[in-house]
């Protein structure tokens, strides 16, 4: 069986390019057979990102009703918080221990704060906690705490799971000898993992066009009222084309969107349509229309879930007991491979 592994940070409300980046093709693999799926919610990972505990707390209760509404069914996938599994920080020492800070000194977002602060004069650090600073690591413990072959994620993450490959072939190279000899078993202690990208999505844009994200505030929520989701489209950034005249897709944020949200057959229609120079207030009717059709049936099942928290909490539990049963085992091994565990 493949495992299918996948999370998103709880710092705020779920938008479309999580939707079409991350939940939606780790759903659609989680229905294939002969798969085994773990999809999370980040929540340690968004203390990084935010120091409001209550907008962690309500951005922890909308994910999870998000991939609920998306159609995960808990009987067939793994779903769990983050801070349920203690094994996860449990690897991350280990594995901190095992990791060059060159290596992280890299790591695209380090590296954007550190240039910020070296533009305004500043202290490269300044600003920057170890938090920040370990986040690939964190990250890569999420995914070796159980032996993820594939994690569905947006272009954005690339560099998060390469890393983790980095780091878990570290660990196997310097401790998979001990470990085969205290486990008994063959093979590596850690799966290095593969990332799977939906080559139509890949990156969403956002209402200015750059990449959809919270820290840019350009998001649409991926279950706004139909009156806002229909102000937010109208708010997308166009060139000053009057109607009639032809229009590009390429670099269009408008056409991206509307091709994440259609069939091959209507991204066609729509080239077609800017070739022939629709107007954009008439595009942007189509594409809500489009993000309408996806969705509206799971906006229901989202507002029945949210109002009911303890059927949600029963929910996680029950996954971060399922959890459990893979990273318990696993950690043992790894605790007794590095020369911890108990004496014999
Ligand atoms: P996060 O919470 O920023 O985003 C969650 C998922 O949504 C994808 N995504 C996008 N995809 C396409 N276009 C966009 N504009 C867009 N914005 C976000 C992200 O690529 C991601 O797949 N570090 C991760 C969470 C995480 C994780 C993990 C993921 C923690 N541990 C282990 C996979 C495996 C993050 O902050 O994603």
């Amino acid at each position: 069986t493949v495992r299918v592994l996948t999370g998103i940070t709880t710092t705020g409300t779920p938008h479309l390019g999580n939707y079409a980046g991350a939940i939606r093709p780790a759903i659609a693999a989680s229905r294939a057979p002969g798969t085994e799926s773990f999809f999370f919610l980040a929540d340690y990972h968004a203390l990084i990102k935010a120091d409001d505990p209550q907008r962690v707390a309500r951005s922890r209760l909308e994910i999870a009703a998000t991939w609920l509404a998306c159609g995960l069914d808990p009987q067939k996938v793994v779903f769990y918080r983050q801070s349920d599994i203690p094994e996860i920080p449990q690897l991350t020492w280990l594995l901190t221990c095992v990791t060059a800070k060159g290596l992280l000194n890299r790591a695209h977002a380090y590296k954007a704060a550190v240039d910020k602060n070296n533009e305004a004069g500043e202290d490269p650090d300044a600003g920057v906690t170890a938090g920040l600073y370990m986040y690939p690591v964190l990250m890569a413990a999420d995914i070796l705490a159980f032996g993820a072959h594939r994690v569905p994620v947006g272009r954005d993450q690339i560099q998060h799971i390469e890393m983790a490959r980095d780091i878990g072939q570290r660990f196997n190279h310097l401790y998979g000898e001990a470990w085969r000899q205290a486990t008994g078993q063959s093979g590596e202690p850690l799966v290095l993992p593969e990332v799977q990208i939906d080559e139509n999505v890949a990156t969403l844009p956002g209402l200015d066009g750059r990449k959809m994200s919270k820290s840019y505030d350009n998001t649409i929520p991926l279950f706004a009222p139909p009156a806002e989701l229909k102000r937010l489209v109208m708010s997308i950034v166009t060139d000053s084309r009057a109607p009639g005249e032809p229009k590009d897709t390429e670099g269009s944020a408008l056409f991206q969107l509307y091709q994440a949200f259609s069939t091959p057959e209507q991204a066609e229609e729509m080239r077609h349509a800017f070739a022939e120079g629709i107007g954009w207030g008439d595009a942007k009717q189509r594409l809500v229309l489009r993000i309408e059709e996806a969705v509206a049936p799971l906006r229901e099942q989202y507002a029945q879930l949210i109002a009911r928290p303890a059927q949600l909490e029963e929910i996680l539990q029950e996954g971060a007991r399922k959890a459990r049963e893979t990273t318990v085992p696993l950690l043992d091994g790894l605790q007794r491979a590095v020369g911890l565990g108990g004496f014999q």
